[in-house]
């Protein structure tokens, strides 16, 4: 009688016949990061899709860094194991109030985060990530005013990185870093005297004033294993924990809980299971399908970017 394969098996089997590549943002479940060809933050997975010369891209992550990898490589197939997993920053800016900002200011540069739309990307001059935001503000002209969009916490962390005054900024707010509260931080650091406290960007001013080092997650990936410290708190979603523990064996890594869901997850990155990239890779379906003119407006502001690193 024929063993029966597992779900893995099946995604492995169907990874080759498919010539398919699997990228996994950190804040996946372990079993899809186990299984992913590329684990990286944002920057990296773009990167990693537009240098991909296979026909299909798996994208474990939310959809605007699917959307993302299709406007770098447009003649792959990209999918999604969970059309669902949005981005509550997304969410929170729509794109007929950041047309209308343009044609009110039409003299502000404005720089986007990645996690946005595809449509506000195309109304956007460059695009950044949590990784080289604040290189991406250096790099405009001091005397142009800019308009930073959509999360308030990344834009006032880089506003006081970059001392730059003449900054608007969107009020846009992660769900899962915006609700990490900087008491639970103080009580954490109260457990564990030693550890050192590593932050995302996108947490409250409050909390990144605690913080030993601020950065992207594959950038606290890489602190917490050169660091000398042997603990840490960390600031973002326990996804991390993942490589976090691969790479810095032995230390030990401890996480606080937000206000929304009194854990440190992402709802929508959690929607991506085994089952559904298994089925993503069989039907192909959800799939990113942009119109040619939307994609090649985004581009634009996305090389740009990409061009500066
Ligand atoms: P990174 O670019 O640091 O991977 O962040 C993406 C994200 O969605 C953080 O919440
Ligand atoms: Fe969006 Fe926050 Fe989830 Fe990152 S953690 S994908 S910013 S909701």
């Amino acid at each position: 009688m024929l063993a029966a394969i597992s779900v893995a098996e099946e995604i492995l089997e169907l990874k080759q016949r498919r010539k398919a590549i699997l990228l996994a943002h950190h804040y996946q479940d372990s079993e899809i990061q186990d299984l992913a060809d590329v684990i990286g933050d944002s920057l990296e997975l773009a990167r990693k899709a537009r240098e991909f010369a296979g026909e299909v891209i798996a994208f474990c992550g939310v959809w605007f860094m699917a959307e993302t990898a299709k406007v770098v490589n447009p003649d792959r197939v990209v999918v999604v194991p969970d059309r669902d997993a949005g981005c509550s920053l997304v969410d929170g800016c729509p794109v007929e109030p950041v047309r209308a900002f343009r044609r009110e200011h039409p003299d502000h540069v404005v720089v986007s985060y990645i996690n946005t739309s595809i449509e506000v990307k195309a109304e956007s001059d460059i695009l950044c990530t949590s990784r080289n935001a604040v290189k991406v503000v250096n790099s405009i002209p001091a005397e142009r005013p800019v308009l930073f969009l959509p999360d308030r916490n990344l834009a006032n962390y880089v506003k006081r990185q970059t001392g730059r005054e003449n900054m608007t900024i969107w009020q846009g707010a992660c769900i899962v870093h915006a609700t990490f509260p900087a008491r639970r931080v103080l009580e954490a650091k109260l457990e564990h005297p030693k550890a050192k406290v590593v932050a995302h960007p996108e947490c409250p001013e409050s909390v990144l004033a605690l913080a030993d080092f601020v950065g992207s997650t594959s950038a606290i990936i890489e602190w917490c294993a050169a660091s000398d410290a042997a603990e840490f708190i960390v600031m973002t979603e326990s996804g991390v924990n993942h490589s976090l523990t691969r790479l810095a064996p032995g230390k030990q890594f401890y996480y606080v809980a937000n206000e929304n869901c009194n854990c440190s997850e992402c709802p929508y990155m959690k929607l991506n299971t085994l089952e559904k990239l298994r089925d993503c890779l069989l039907t192909l379906e959800p799939r990113v399908e942009l119109p040619e003119d939307l994609m090649r407006r985004a581009r634009l502001p996305l090389e740009r970017m990409l061009a500066l690193n």
